[in-house]
């Protein structure tokens, strides 16, 4: 297995205490994705949307990195060929766990952006409309996260990634949103190897060779432990 392609959602952080969104008590279960996810919910409240994402950014900073981050990146330090993470989540916890050249196709909260310039800077740990931008001084600060609507970030290079994978591995995505949830079939195209690590079946479940169900915490040391162990 010379290029792992390697895809992570909310289910990677879990155990390290940041909520996913589908399960019982997700984050969707309890606020509107219209209202704080969407470029129009941010133009009717942009406080409601900082408040959400403040108090995200808070969470991540009180938050550590999980037994299934650190394996990752072993996996990054000690396989022969290139393991490229993917992840869709905007937390910091891959790179906190050591990983190095992960790909935030969902941004990040430690991120701010211009919504009239596109410039972007640190995000500070509260951010507030009234902010200005750096470059353009306007107060239209936003945090630099995709929304559902907008373009996901890097996805040529992505789209690199998976037409040279020899392995993919989803770990902790419940395969609903697009165009993630299409990477396995895609990479699948593309003569890859297909692999879900989760605590149940995707939505895309169907479509992977192979499978360990279980905490991530579990299967991800397991599965490196293997793989590294092997070659
Ligand atoms: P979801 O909340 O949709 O799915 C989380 C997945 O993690 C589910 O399949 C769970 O079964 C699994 N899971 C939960 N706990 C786990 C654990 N301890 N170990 C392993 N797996 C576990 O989250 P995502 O698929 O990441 O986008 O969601 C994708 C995108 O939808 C997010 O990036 C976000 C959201 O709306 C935006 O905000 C744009």
């Amino acid at each position: 297995m010379t290029n792992i392609v390697i895809l992570t959602g909310a289910g990677i952080s879990a155990e390290s205490g940041l909520g996913t969104f589908r399960d019982k008590n997700g984050l969707w279960t309890k606020y509107d994705l219209n209202e704080v996810a969407t470029p129009e919910g941010f133009a009717r409240n942009p406080d409601l949307v900082h408040d959400f994402y403040n108090a995200r950014r808070a969470n991540c900073q009180n938050a550590q990195p999980n037994a299934a981050h650190s394996a990752l990146a072993r996996l990054q330090a000690q396989h022969w060929g290139r393991v490229t993470i993917i992840t869709q989540n905007v937390d910091d916890l891959h790179e906190r766990g050591g990983a190095t050249d992960v790909i935030h196709m969902h941004g990040r909260l430690s991120g701010a952006l211009c919504a009239a310039c596109d410039h972007r800077w640190a995000a500070p740990a509260a951010m507030s409309p009234t902010d200005l931008c750096p470059a353009c001084n306007k107060p239209v600060s936003r945090p630099d996260i995709v929304w559902f609507g907008e373009m996901p970030y890097h996805m040529d290079e992505i789209y690199k990634h998976l037409s040279d994978a020899d392995l993919f591995v989803a770990i902790g995505t419940s395969g609903n949103v697009y165009p993630a949830a299409g990477f396995v079939a895609d990479a699948r195209a593309s003569g890859a190897k297909t692999l879900e690590l989760n605590l149940e079946p995707s939505a895309t479940a169907g479509i992977f060779d192979d499978a360990h169900f279980g905490p991530a915490t579990i299967i991800v040391p397991q599965w490196v432990s293997e793989l590294v162990d092997a070659s």
